[in-house]
């Protein structure tokens, strides 16, 4: 204003401006400033829509659907802040209004090798296929070195199945590093363009309840079952201190099972590159730690974003103490084919 002010007021320029110059220079003022302050409002209003439907896509808070208080007699979040997913701490329907929207697709990898597809692979699919993901788009990958052995499986709404041939190992190479090493390829080449989150599960489990979006994460750890209960002094982490995943004595947060794990695929990579790097360092020092060991380094050394109860993850044949309210997956032990797994 003291700029018009100045306008109005200078002599050199009051003499050369007749009055109706200066009529219209008012009413251009005056039509610029209604038209900027309508331009504020329009802001205004967009930004607020903007807010709005932001609000919705944006990933709920942790306290809008995890609740720690609910169950104080386990340990429900890390000293990183990661929440620890038990029965009763969660709410799934304020992350389905949020997942539902997204159009998300999940995939679950699983290794089945020809000896044991026959024992457990059908059991796997079936349940995976009742209680994986219910109500969202699942891709199932199998990774297998006979496709004919792979038995036909009737699948719901949503969900695919597809085959992945991982030629037989011929050479003494280690059958979990030839696997994981397929694994990553076919994240490279394919997964990672058809889905959002990638769980990696051994064939040798069932899955006995909804395994839903509350499980979902940049990077998602499994409790051992077995280890919680037990003191951290005891875990079987790789003690060697030459080995890759060696954990220090007296650190690790937590024992974590390998036969669940999951995240971004990009996340999964990054696992199983760390994984086969280590691997190949032990190699030279003639140490050969197991993909669990791995595991457990990777995740000591970047902590896992979310971590699943044991209550995810139960070994069938263990006595099943009170803090184990909702079993939703039930782990076989395998018993000939034991070297199959780790
Ligand atoms: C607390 O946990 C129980 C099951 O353990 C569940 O039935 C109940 O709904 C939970 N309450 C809240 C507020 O989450
Ligand atoms: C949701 O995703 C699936 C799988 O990617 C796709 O086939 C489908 O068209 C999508 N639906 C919508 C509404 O975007």
């Amino acid at each position: 204003m003291s700029a018009l002010a100045f306008l109005f007021t200078s002599p050199k320029l009051k003499d050369r401006m007749t009055s109706q110059r200066k009529m219209m220079l008012l009413i251009l003022c005056a039509l610029s400033l209604i038209l900027i302050k309508y331009y504020f409002r329009l802001t205004l209003h967009l930004q607020k829509m903007y807010g709005c439907w932001n609000d919705q896509v944006e990933e709920p808070q942790l306290s809008a659907w995890f609740n720690s208080a609910n169950r104080s007699d386990v340990i429900t979040t890390t000293n990183w802040h990661a929440p620890i997913i038990w029965e009763g701490t969660y709410n799934r329907e304020v992350l389905e209004k949020y997942y539902k929207r997204l159009n998300i697709t999940i995939g679950l990898a699983v290794i089945a090798p020809a000896g044991i597809i026959r024992q457990y692979l059908k059991e796997f699919i079936q349940s995976a296929n009742k209680h994986f993901m219910t109500g969202y788009n699942v891709i199932f990958y199998i990774l297998t070195d006979n496709l004919n052995k792979v038995p036909h499986l009737e699948l719901g709404l949503l969900r695919t199945m597809k085959l992945f041939f991982i030629p037989a190992n011929t050479a003494l190479e280690d059958y979990s590093l030839w696997y994981m090493k397929h694994l990553e390829t076919n994240i490279i080449d394919f997964i990672q363009y058809e889905v959002e989150f990638l769980f990696k599960m051994d064939i040798n489990q069932i899955f006995k309840d909804d395994f839903g979006v509350e499980t979902l994460g940049r990077s998602v750890a499994q409790l051992h079952g077995w280890w919680y209960f037990k003191n951290t002094e005891d875990l079987p982490y790789e003690k060697r201190s030459l080995a890759a995943a060696a954990i220090p004595s007296g650190q690790g947060d937590f024992y974590y099972h390998s036969t669940i794990f999951g995240g971004t695929p990009q996340e999964i990579l990054a696992l199983l590159v760390e994984y086969e790097k280590g691997f190949t360092h032990d190699t030279s020092k003639d140490i050969n730690s197991n993909f669990e060991s791995h595991l457990n380094k990777y995740f000591f050394v970047h902590k896992p974003a979310k971590l699943l109860s044991p209550e995810y993850n139960w070994e069938s044949n263990l006595k099943t103490p009170p803090q184990i309210k909702h079993v939703k997956i039930e782990w076989q032990s395998v018993s000939i084919e034991n070297d199959y797994m780790d």
